[in-house]
């Protein structure tokens, strides 16, 4: 079955030019890039973001964090996408995720860990829509 997910190079990421290789990941795996956009994201979308975080110790530097700069909200298709995007990513926790995944490359701290990939079917639904008008995904098809 196909499936959609909500990938979202975060700050420091995008600091250290890190977008290109994020993509290049998703792309050579073989998923779809159906939208994308760059965008300083605000205390609105990023309260409904991580609502189920409101109430953690780290919460005002999370939020900090991710309004310190740009990030890149991307929407990528294909088979499993939501389950294997999480085993790219790596583990939330920088010094467990494991060498060959994103953070298990790129980062060294749970709080500055690259990128965002959303936890379930159901939550990627409800990022997507958060983060993405219908009117800016794109159905494609070629050569197949
Ligand atoms: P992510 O899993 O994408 O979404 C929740 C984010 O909260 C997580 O990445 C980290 O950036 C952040 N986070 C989770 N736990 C901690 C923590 N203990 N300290 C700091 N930041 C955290």
């Amino acid at each position: 079955i196909q499936e959609r997910t909500l990938v979202a190079v975060k700050p420091d990421g995008v600091q250290r030019r890190l977008i290109g290789d994020v993509i290049k990941r998703f792309e050579r795996r073989g998923f779809k890039l159906v939208g994308m956009k760059l965008l300083k994201a605000n205390e609105g979308i990023l309260a409904e973001h991580y609502h189920e975080l409101r109430r953690k110790p780290f919460y005002p530097a999370l939020i900090h964090y991710m309004t310190s700069g740009p990030v890149v909200a991307m929407v990528w298709e294909g088979y499993n996408v939501v389950k294997t995007s999480r085993t790219m990513v790596g583990d939330t926790d920088s010094a467990e995720a494991k060498p060959g995944t994103i953070r298990g490359d790129f980062s060294i701290h749970i709080s500055r860990n690259i990128v965002h990939a959303s936890d379930s079917v159901e939550t990627a639904q409800r990022e997507i829509n958060l983060w993405f008008h219908s009117s800016e995904l794109v159905d494609w098809d070629c050569c197949d």
